[in-house]
Formats: structure tokens, C-alpha cells, sequence
């Protein structure tokens, strides 16, 4: 029986008992205390919690869920899966033991003619609490089986919660006997293989309290109402009635497993370690295709990092079975067949889940190809000095380095019988956060060679009255000015000086804004602002160049930030808050930014991402920001403490030290909320446009996004058009039909060059075949000149041509002169063995200018009209030996 109708018999069985059908909730849950739905009553949780009033007395759903504890056993053991599902009937307070007792027993010993799974009954055992004598009587009763098959089992087996305190109670598994093949007699309790348990049925009657383990925690009361719980395994009783071993085999995953194998040229069945891995293979690749379809994105936390892990394990897998190619898009796709009956959402995202898997993998592939070796060398290396550990230094630098994550060192190595040194791994991570932030510091302190004389001007005069998030212009005095060679008191046309005023508009670079540029205007001199820093905490100064009259300590000056300058600063630098935001909704949480820069126009933003993004995901990332400026969210800028800030989910995203109250600045609200010092727009219209102009990696699993903003934005967008119409108009082709045409033209280009080449060789092969005809006789040897109409690789490819052509056992020597002067020289057997040498030859033709191998050479430097006049000489140097 199908995996599809083994889950459709289920549903309409409950279906027609009154139960409400219920779909699957999507793999990711809000719960907090699960990152992936592992249970069917996860979405029910509050219903039997009576958190919430439950809308319907019964229900029955088949949920998707992932548990991957026990990751390691995939693929070792028959029965886990890491993703699985789970066919669930729920009463919430409504029916209790006897019926949940009596259903299960129904639907599995109801002949298959009969809409039922056709158990034999008398291969069926159970297992209930020890401490629940109702359940063991209920099963005599209901179903009549003998004592000998209703084991009492303990807390460990027969006591079910979710690991955490809620509702919790007894509960009572049906198993199978798959046969004395597989194992023991005895009943589960002996041999949980050949006895596969495939439906545990709990009997929700209490709440538990916080503890370790599955009875090391208190029963805190009892339900205000009992619930049913039960979960039937779809792979398992798909195991059972496909007559399969093991959950890998079925419909829904047989296939991929045997893609797999016929990718990696292996036969399933043959060798037991292969075995594990196809399986693995398969497991895996059916559960990243249904993570991804749920919108789980692989990243280096959470979900995200569940996800990247399967999908390595299921790569490396298959480069353990000898198979080095990309294998996602080819498995995913058979998984996704196996799948979108029971799910069309995986055939719907497939374009998306096809486009982020490959990515991964891609990145994953170049992690490997690096890294793989180095840990190979060492791990050999850690052998032949009779180590069994993997030094920490080691395991640091093929995460640093080679972006290797410290679970994928910890299990490569332990596949090669060798440990790592956890300790030492830690205690350098440590270290190199520790020296990140020292050097962050020394760069914010501005680096300049004179910080005394600012230091002096500082204690003197006090802060700077810094208004850049109030004004354009100042009236501002000067307070001092610093040189190359100490403070200033006059500064002259042309000169170069740091400014210290009482009071400035200037934006000093800082969170990766750009400073402002604008002008200082005085009764007697006029300055550009080339630069403005805040080198000491405080004080603002200005690098400026006089560009008229004479500036000096004490003027009145005007302080003058360009407005179109800043507008534009504006713009960039609110634009990179609508990047990162878009980023963050499109990519995940895990997308965060690690560093950023904007001047007016134009901003790039650098986050930890492995592998580059598609083309695809770039626009749907460019179409979340522009989004954002069309419904024109507004920009606020709000004061609060910091634990405040962190309560409202802002981003912090610097090692910096905020002072008591932080200054958050949010786009949209929530949307996008940021502790931030920069200038910006006051609603996002005002960025204009926001256009992706490049996207790049910077380092090992660092991206890079670039983009241009406001008037800039439009003018990049404006080229790009203009190219394509020129491009449209070249090719005389409507814009919609380029890609095609240009594909289609390179096609014919190949094809034309191929063409050429073959043309080329035929003429090569008839002009050779006519030259050999025409060797003349040499003292013994046959002789045979030559102009070739190309270049030396012509020259080179005729003498050869020719040489071959030469009758066998005659001694036979060709010289072809070529355009630029060169001249080849090609020998045969015959000729070599008696005695002659094409570099020699060389040689002696063109008076040393040359050389080569003894069967071929070439030489140059002789004006091409000589040429004619050495070919003449060749006869003549053959005979002299
Ligand atoms: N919630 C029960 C289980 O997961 C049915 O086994």
C-alpha cells in the first residue's frame, strides 16, 4: 500500500468518527521551546494544555515533523527518519482510553478490503504502564489479546511528555512482529527491531514540572479534562506494509535512494557502509527539501543551521560513496516528486527550495575542496606521531581559514578514528574576538599623530557642540587648529589644517556613514571641508583646505554642510537600514550586517552568507527594499536605555560603548530598528529608488551588497536601460528575445569556430599532403621549404603535417617560415637517427636566434623578406652534417 493511501485511509477513518481533519502546521513552530514541529500534537499544545479552548471536541491530522537528536542514527538503525509523519487522532476532554484503544485497533486489524491496514492480530503486541491496569483490561476487552502480549513497561517507555513541563501521562504503544528473520522472540522488550513499534497512543491525564530526562521531574497535578494523544508513524506502518526492512525503502524515498546510488555507480545491498550512506542520502535530501519548502533558509544558527547540516551531511555522504559532482538538484527533484502529492507547496516553491539548495551546496563544495585536504594532511600528520587528538590550533584554522564549522572538523575526523582538542579550539576563538576588538578600538581613536594638541583643546574649550541631526549651518568660532607639525595659528591659501570649532553641523564619519562635505566662510577666508573625524570622545574636528584668504584661531566662521551632499548621505545611509532590513526578511535573522559604508549615492553592506546569491533571491531582496520607499514607511528616531532597545528587538551592531540612553532609529516600526547615530531620511520615499549594483564575496562565508540610491539609483537603472537598447538595436532584436539571441548567436559562433577549425585542418592536411610531394633531395635527406599565410602555430602545425607525410624510413627535414618573421624546423626518425637536429638546424639558419627539442624547433629576428633567402640555404646547412 502507498505512503498516500496508508495517510488518506487514516484521515477518512477518523473522518467518518467524527473527527475534524486538520492540515499540517508548517515545520518551523512558534513554540519556544522547539525549533522544528516533532510531534503531532505540537499545534495542539494548547488545547490539551486548556491554554485555549479547543474548536472542535476530536481531530486527526498528518503533520511533517523533524527531530534530529538522534542524527547520528539515521541511516544505522531501520526506524529513524529525520524527517517523519506523523498520523495523529486527537480528543481534547472528549473520548478517552477505550476508544482511542479500540480505534487503533480497528483501523490496523481491519482487512484491507475494508478500508482498513490488515494486521494479522496475532502478530500485534502492547505495551502499557505498569501502573495502569485499566489500559492492559481495556485491551483484553477490546481487542482480546492474551496477557502474554500486553507488556508493562516503566516510566522510560510507557510515560510520555514533550521533554518540557505541560501535559503528560501514561501511554500504551502498538507493535509488530516482523518475523523471527529480524530478530528475537520475546516481544518488544527484547528486540525493538524485529518488534517495531508503529502507534503510541498517551493518555494526557497529568502536568508535569521542570526536570531532567523522562521521569526525573514531578506530575504537578492533573488535567482539568483528559486528553488522547497518538501518533502513528506513516513511514513505519509504510515499512510494515510495503514489506520493506526499513523506512528508507519505501515509495516516498526509495527513489531518491536509488538516484543516489546509480549517481554514485554503487549497488544498494552490496557493502553495509554504502548501505548507511545511501540511506542517510536519502533521508536527508527528502528533509531539506521539506525545510526549505517551509521557508527554513540555511544559516549558522537554529533552523538555519539544522537545515545547512543536513544538507552537508547528505553531500558528504555522497562524496563518501565516491561521487564528487553537485547532487542536490537532481535528488531534490526526485524527493520533490516523491513528495507533492501529499504536499503541493513543494512543487510550488520548487524554483526557490532548487535555487537555495544549490547555493548551499555550491559554497559547501568549495568549503570542502579547500579544507578537506588540510584536515586530511593533518589528520595523517596526528597519526604517524602516534597522536589521537586533533591539535585546537588546527580545528581554528580550518574554521578560520577554510570556513569549516567545528561540528563538521569534530565528525570528519572521528570518521578517520581521530578527536580534536575542543579546549584549545575555544580558547583561540577566544582570542581572536579578544585582538577584533582591541584593533576596533585603536581605529576609533582616530590614529592621527597629534592627539595632544586636540587633547589640549579639548581640556580647554570643553566638548564640541555637535548639531549634524539639527542643522546644516552654524555660527562657529575657531576654537584652534592643528598641522603636520603642531598647532596652527594662521592658515594661508592652500594650506591644509584640522579645525577645532566651538560649535559645528558636520557630520563626522562614523557607522559607516561617510562625513559631510561643505564649506567654512569667514570675513577673511574661505575653506573646504575635506574630512571631518571625532578622534577623541567630544571633540569634532575638520581637515580643511583654505581656498581663499588667510583662516586663524579665533575667527567668526560660517559652517556650511552642503545640503545636497547630505541629502544624499541621507538617503544611503537610510537606504542601508531598508537593505539590511529586506535582507534580514528575505534571507533570515542569521543575515546580519558585519559591516557597512555609504557616502551620497551609494552604500555596500557586508554580512556572513555562504555562497553568492542568485539572481533570483537578489531581486526578491531588491524588491523587499523598494517596497519599503513605495509604501513610504516612516523613518523615527527614538532615545532609551539600552536594555530598552534590546526589549524592542533593535539591532546592535557594533562593539561599541552607548552611553546611558541609546538613540534607535526605526523604519516602518518594527520593520527595521537599529541603535544608530546617522543622519537620515524622515520617510522612505525619500531614498528615491534603491538598485542593486553588485554582490560579492569578501572573504570566507562573507558577502557583500552593493547599491546606489536616490538620483544615483535612477541614474544607474537609466544606463542600464540605455545598454540594453543599444544592445536591442545592435541585434535588431525586441528586448524581451536578448538572452535568447545572444545565446543563440555564442551557439553559432561555437559552432562556426568549430567549422573553422575543421576546414582549417583539411586545408592544412591537402597543402601538407602536395609539400611532401615535393622534397628534393639533399645529400640523402629529403628536403622540403615552406610559407605558411598565419602566424608561428601555423608554421608549427604545417612542418608537422608535412613531416608526417614524408615517405617512412627516407631521412626527411622541413623548414616553415611564418608572418613575423619565425621560422620552424621539423625532423624525422629517419633523419634524427641519422644524425640531424632540428634545433641545430635552427640554429645554424638563423645564426643562433633559436631552439628547441631535436625533432622540432623554431627560432625568429630575421626580417621576413630574409626569410625566402634562409629557406634557400637549407639544403646547402643539410649537407654540411
Ligand atoms: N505525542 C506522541 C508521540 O510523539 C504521540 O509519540
Amino acid at each position: 500500500m502507498r505512503t498516500a493511501e496508508i495517510r488518506d485511509r487514516f484521515l477518512s477513518f477518523f473522518a467518518a468518527r467524527g473527527h475534524t481533519v486538520v492540515p499540517s502546521a508548517p515545520l518551523p513552530t512558534p513554540d519556544p521551546t522547539l525549533l522544528f514541529v516533532n510531534a503531532g500534537m505540537v499545534p495542539f499544545k494548547p488545547y490539551l494544555t486548556g491554554e485555549q479552548e479547543a474548536p472542535w471536541p476530536r481531530a486527526a491530522s498528518v503533520q511533517k515533523c523533524v527531530r534530529t537528536l538522534d542524527i547520528e542514527e539515521v541511516g544505522k538503525t531501520t526506524r529513524h527518519g529525520s524527517f517523519f509523519q506523523m498520523n495523529g487522532n486527537f480528543s481534547f476532554g472528549d473520548y478517552f482510553k477505550e476508544e482511542a484503544i479500540a480505534f487503533a485497533w480497528e483501523l490496523s486489524t481491519t482487512p484491507v478490503a475494508d478500508g482498513g491496514y490488515g494486521l494479522d492480530p496475532e502478530r500485534i503486541w502492547v505495551t502499557v504502564h505498569h501502573s495502569d491496569s485499566e489500559a492492559r483490561s481495556l485491551w483484553r476487552a477490546v481487542a482480546g489479546l492474551p496477557h502474554e502480549r500486553i507488556v508493562a513497561r516503566g516510566d522510560e517507555d510507557n510515560f510520555w511528555s514533550m521533554g518540557v513541563p505541560g501535559p503528560c501521562g501514561p501511554c500504551s504503544e502498538l507493535y509488530y512482529d516482523r518475523g523471527p528473520a529480524l530478530g528475537r522472540e520475546g516481544g518488544p522488550a527484547v528486540d525493538e527491531d524485529r518488534y517495531m513499534e508503529f502507534w503510541n497512543l498517551v493518555f494526557m491525564q497529568y502536568e508535569r514540572g521542570e526536570g531532567p530526562g523522562k521521569s526525573g521531574y514531578p506530575l504537578t497535578g492533573e488535567l482539568p479534562r483528559p486528553h488522547i494523544d497518538t501518533g502513528l508513524g506513516l513511514e513505519r506502518m509504510a515499512t510494515l506494509l510495503q514489506g520493506k526492512d526499513n523506512l528508507y525503502e519505501i515509495d516516498q524515498t526509495r527513489p531518491v535512494l536509488d538516484r543516489a546510488a546509480a549517481l554514485a555507480g554503487v549497488r544498494y545491498g552490496a557493502d553495509p557502509r554504502s548501505d548507511v550512506r545511501l540511506r542517510v542520502v536519502a533521508d536527508h535530501v527528502r528533509t531539506a527539501l521539506m525545510l526549505l519548502a517551509d521557508g527554513t533558509t540555511p544559516g549558522n544558527e537554529g533552523r538555519g543551521y539544522v537545515l545547512r547540516r543536513i544538507i552537508r551531511r547528505a553531500v558528504r555522504s555522497m562524496r563518501s560513496l565516491g561521487h564528487e559532482d553537485p547532487v542536490l538538484p537532481e535528488l531534490l527533484a526526485v524527493a520533490r516528486d516523491c513528495m507533492a502529492p501529499g504536499y503541493p507547496e513543494v512543487a510550488d516553491a520548487y524554483p526557490r527550495i532548487a535555487d537555495r539548495a544549490q547555493g548551499e551546496e555550491d559554497a559547501f563544495r568549495a568549503t570542502l575542496r579547500q579544507g578537506t585536504t588540510v584536515l586530511d594532511t593533518a589528520v595523517a600528520r596526528a597519526k604517524k606521531d602516534g597522536a589521537r587528538t586533533l591539535p585546537g590550533a588546527q580545528a581554528f584554522l580550518l574554521h578560520d581559514t577554510y570556513g569549516f564549522p567545528l561540528d563538521l572538523t569534530l565528525e570528519m575526523a572521528a570518521e578517520q578514528g581521530v578527536e580534536v582538542d575542543r579546549e584549545g579550539f575555544t580558547a583561540l576563538m577566544n582570542e581572536q574576538r579578544e585582538r577584533a576588538r582591541a584593533d576596533a578600538r585603536a581605529r576609533k581613536s582616530g590614529g592621527t599623530a597629534d592627539t595632544s594638541a586636540l587633547r589640549a583643546l579639548l581640556d580647554a574649550h570643553g566638548p564640541t557642540d555637535w548639531r549634524a541631526w539639527d542643522t546644516l549651518t552654524t555660527e562657529s568660532r575657531v576654537l584652534g587648529m592643528v598641522g603636520a607639525a603642531g598647532p596652527v595659528a594662521v592658515a594661508r591659501e592652500g594650506q591644509i589644517v584640522t579645525v577645532v570649532l566651538d560649535r559645528s553641523p558636520f557630520y563626522a564619519e562614523s557607522g559607516g556613514q561617510e562625513s559631510d562635505a561643505g564649506r567654512l566662510s569667514g570675513a577673511g577666508a574661505e575653506a573646504e571641508v575635506l574630512d571631518v573625524q571625532r578622534p577623541l570622545p567630544g571633540l569634532v574636528t575638520h581637515q580643511v583646505r583654505v581656498t581663499a584668504g588667510e583662516l586663524a584661531v579665533d575667527d567668526a566662521v560660517v559652517a556650511a554642510v552642503d545640503p545636497e551632499w547630505r541629502l544624499g548621505a541621507r538617503q544611503a545611509h537610510s537606504g542601508t537600514h531598508v537593505l539590511h532590513a529586506a535582507l534580514r526578511e528575505i534571507l533570515g535573522p542569521t543575515a546580519l550586517q558585519s559591516g557597512s559604508y555609504n557616502r551620497p549615492g551609494h552604500l555596500r553592506l557586508d554580512f556572513p552568507w555562504r555562497g553568492a546569491l542568485s539572481p533570483a533571491v537578489r531581486s526578491e531582496i531588491e524588491e523587499a527594499a523598494n517596497r519599503a520607499l513605495r509604501r513610504d514607511l516612516p523613518v523615527g528616531v527614538r532615545w532609551m536605555t539600552l536594555p530598552e532597545a534590546r526589549q524592542l528587538g533593535a539591532l546592535a551592531l557594533f562593539d561599541e560603548t552607548y552611553g546611558e540612553r541609546v538613540r534607535v532609529v526605526e523604519i516602518g516600526g518594527a520593520w527595521s530598528r537599529e541603535l544608530c547615530g546617522g543622519t537620515h531620511v524622515e520617510h522612505a520615499a525619500q531614498i528615491g529608488t534603491l538598485a542593486l549594483t553588485g554582490e560579492s564575496s569578501v572573504g570566507a562565508g562573507m558577502r557583500r551588497l552593493e547599491a546606489a540610491v536616490g538620483i544615483e539609483g535612477f541614474g544607474y537603472l537609466a544606463r542600464e536601460r540605455d545598454l540594453v537598447t543599444r544592445i536591442a538595436e545592435q541585434l535588431g532584436a525586441p528586448r524581451a528575445e536578448l538572452p535568447e539571441r545572444i545565446a543563440g548567436l555564442l551557439d553559432r559562433l561555437k559552432a562556426a569556430d568549430r567549422e573553422n577549425a575543421r576546414l582549417k585542418a583539411q586545408a592544412v592536411a591537402a597543402r601538407a599532403e602536395r609539400l611532401a610531394a615535393t622534397g628534393a633531395d639533399a645529400h640523402g635527406t629529403l628536403v622540403v621549404t615552406a610559407t605558411a599565410d598565419g602566424p608561428a602555430g601555423d608554421a608549427r602545425a604545417l612542418a608537422l603535417a608535412v613531416r608526417d607525410r614524408l615517405p617512412a624510413g627516407r631521412p626527411g627535414v622541413v623548414a616553415v617560415a611564418a608572418e613575423g618573421g619565425v621560422l620552424v624546423v621539423a625532423v624525422n626518425s629517419a633523419a634524427r637517427e641519422a644524425g640531424r637536429n632540428a634545433s641545430a638546424l635552427v640554429k645554424r639558419l638563423l645564426n643562433g636566434r633559436g631552439g628547441g627539442a631535436a625533432e622540432v624547433a623554431q627560432g625568429g629576428g630575421v626580417p621576413g623578406e630574409r626569410l625566402r633567402e634562409v629557406l634557400a640555404e637549407l639544403p646547402r646547412v643539410v649537407g654540411e652534417g
